[in-house]
Parts: C-alpha cells; sequence; structure tokens
C-alpha cells in the first residue's frame, strides 16, 4: 500500500509491506495499560489514562488512512466500576472531554461514533454528551467508531435474551440472524481482529458472541505506545494468519 506523506521510513516499510485487499473489515482494540505506562515514568494512573487518549486520536487516524471501516475500542467496562472512586471520576471526566473536544475532530474526518453498552448507568451529562456526538455523526460514513462504555459481553448476551423473551418469539423463529439484532453491535460486523496491549492474553468479557472467529494479537506494547508502527505491525501479522472458520481451506 501506498503510505502517507507524513509516515516515518519505517511505517513506509511496513505500508509497502501491506495488502489492501486483505485488510480487516472491522479491528477491536482492549486497550490495555495505561496504568503501567505511567508507573514506570512516574506518572499518576490519569496521566496515563490522558495518554491513553491521545493513542485513541493515533488509532482512529491510522485506520481512517487505511481505509478501514470500522474500529471498537473497549473504553470501561462493567467491572471497571470496581476501580477506586478516584480512577473512576478520572476516567469518567476524560469521557465527558472527549464527548465535548472530539466532536468537531470527528465531523472535520467524517467519522461516525456509536456507544456500545449500557450508558444509562453513566452520569446524566455524559450520556447526554454521548447522545450528541452519536447523533452529530450520525451521517458520517469515511469510518465507524465504536466505543464501548459501561459494556459486558455477558450483560450484553443477557439483555439481548430479555428483549427477545419479550418478544414472545416461537423457539423456531430464533436464529443467530435474530439475536445479533438484539445485541448492542447489531448492523455492526464482527471484528476480523482484536488487538490487546500491555502482554495481558485474555478476553475479558469483550464482544464474546462477536468475538467466535476474530483472529487475536496481544503485543507487550503498553495503550499510549500503540502508535502507527504498532498498529501496522499488528495489521501485518493478520494478514499472515489463514482463516478457516471451522473449515479446512483458508484463503
Ligand atoms: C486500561 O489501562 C485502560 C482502561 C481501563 C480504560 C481505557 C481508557 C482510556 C484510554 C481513556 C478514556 C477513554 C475515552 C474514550 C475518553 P489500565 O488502567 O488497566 O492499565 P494497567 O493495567 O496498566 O493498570
Amino acid at each position: 500500500m501506498q503510505a502517507p506523506s507524513t509516515a516515518t521510513a519505517a511505517q513506509k516499510g511496513l505500508w509497502e509491506k501491506l495488502d489492501a485487499s486483505r485488510l480487516p473489515a472491522h479491528v477491536a482494540i482492549i486497550m490495555d495499560g495505561n496504568g503501567r505506562w505511567a508507573k514506570k515514568r512516574g506518572l499518576s494512573r490519569a496521566k496515563g489514562h490522558k495518554a491513553g487518549v491521545q493513542a485513541i486520536r493515533n488509532a482512529l487516524d491510522t485506520v481512517l488512512e487505511l481505509g478501514i471501516g470500522t474500529i471498537t475500542l473497549f473504553a470501561f467496562s462493567t467491572e471497571n466500576w470496581t476501580r477506586p472512586p478516584l480512577e473512576v471520576s478520572v476516567l469518567m471526566t476524560l469521557l465527558r472531554q472527549f464527548m465535548r473536544i472530539e466532536l468537531a475532530r470527528l465531523m472535520d474526518k467524517g467519522i461516525r461514533m456509536r456507544a456500545l453498552g449500557d450508558i444509562s448507568l453513566l452520569p446524566k451529562p455524559i450520556q447526554e454528551g454521548i447522545h450528541h456526538v452519536e447523533s452529530e455523526t450520525s451521517e458520517n460514513s469515511q469510518l465507524q467508531f465504536n466505543v464501548a462504555l459501561n459494556y459486558g459481553g455477558r450483560k450484553e448476551i443477557l439483555q439481548a435474551t430479555r428483549s427477545l423473551l419479550a418478544r414472545h418469539l416461537h423457539p423456531d423463529e430464533l436464529t443467530e440472524r435474530v439475536f445479533e439484532q438484539h445485541l448492542y453491535t447489531s448492523g455492526i460486523p464482527d471484528p476480523d481482529l482484536l488487538i490487546r496491549t500491555s502482554g495481558e492474553q485474555r478476553i475479558s468479557n469483550f464482544l464474546l458472541w462477536q468475538m467466535a472467529y476474530t483472529e487475536l494479537y496481544f503485543t507487550d506494547v503498553l495503550w499510549p505506545d500503540f502508535d502507527s508502527t504498532e498498529m501496522l505491525t499488528a495489521l501485518l501479522d493478520f494478514q499472515g494468519r489463514v482463516r478457516r472458520y471451522g473449515g479446512i481451506d483458508g484463503n
């Protein structure tokens, strides 16, 4: 692929190796390691999360340049409420700022944002900020950016089941397609690639249904250090995989 003019010499080499016809349509990321990144530098965890927000901007720019259609980022899990109140409050503040500050950039770049998760449990001003950004960006079509907030995979599957039960569906009517329409990700293709930073090799209750055939990529790089070079490296690794979907012949 042709590297953008802003690419470094090393990045140009990676771009050239990438096959445009074999890029993932959807990349999902568990952004892990903000706290360790900060600790290594003697900084507060808040500073680590702030650096994590900059890494989000970089990731959005890189997938846009590549022409990848969808990216989903795990920003706050249903389990993250158990963190110390001060840290939860820092994350909420960053989220509120993100919705206020990033809207102009999302509009400028044609990015459509959608929140996945039970956002009704987030503080009211944040809910309003999210709804505002979702509606303002709803006509954008350059990139679908999903942000998982108060998201849990099991919770998502349970709420889909509840919603189906409420419709008194006959068991024979329940197909995978119908089920998927009741998930937060309705209408969004399953991720082709999951990236998790910081060396942990777990799914952590993320997109449990959707990741049935997703390729998993784990890197020791901490999220704030996950730059364009790291994204290109992950994509090259992905292009080396043979996806069989349970069959015997991949492409
Ligand atoms: C993991 O690092 C990261 C998170 C729990 C949250 C990710 C949040 C951001 C990048 C910033 C806020 C997001 C938005 C959309 C504004 P960790 O704290 O688990 O790191 P550690 O494992 O090294 O402690």
